[in-house]
């Protein structure tokens, strides 16, 4: 059986304001309140070394504080310049009001 890591409560995901979460053996991670619904992907942005988070929730799309290119929050899919190669996106339960992911493979 999959288990599940608990990321953040979500009432601590405002809608615009991305959250960082950095827990062990995990990649960074970013978690979204687009519109009230939650997302999580990588925080690391594949085009090179900016955080996700340091940059700017425009509705469902994240733009990175690096170069301006950005990505779609809920497909992952690279969506402006620089950025080519899609953010790695992670399936979202509710679990007694945290948000959880799936524990990822090889991940003790
Ligand atoms: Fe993100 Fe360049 S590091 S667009």
């Amino acid at each position: 059986m999959t288990s599940k890591v608990r990321l953040c409560p979500v009432a601590d995901v405002k809608d615009g304001e991305p959250v960082g979460v950095f827990l062990e053996q995990l990649p960074a991670l970013a978690v979204y309140n687009v519109d009230g619904d939650i997302f999580v992907t990588d925080n690391m942005c594949t085009h090179g070394n900016a955080m996700l988070t340091d940059g700017y929730q425009d509705g469902g799309i994240i733009e990175c504080p690096f170069h301006g290119g950005s990505f779609d929050i809920a497909t992952g899919a690279a969506k402006a310049f620089p950025c080519q190669v899609p953010v790695k996106t992670y399936p979202v339960t509710i679990d007694d009001e945290w948000v959880c992911i799936d524990q990822p493979d090889g991940v003790a």
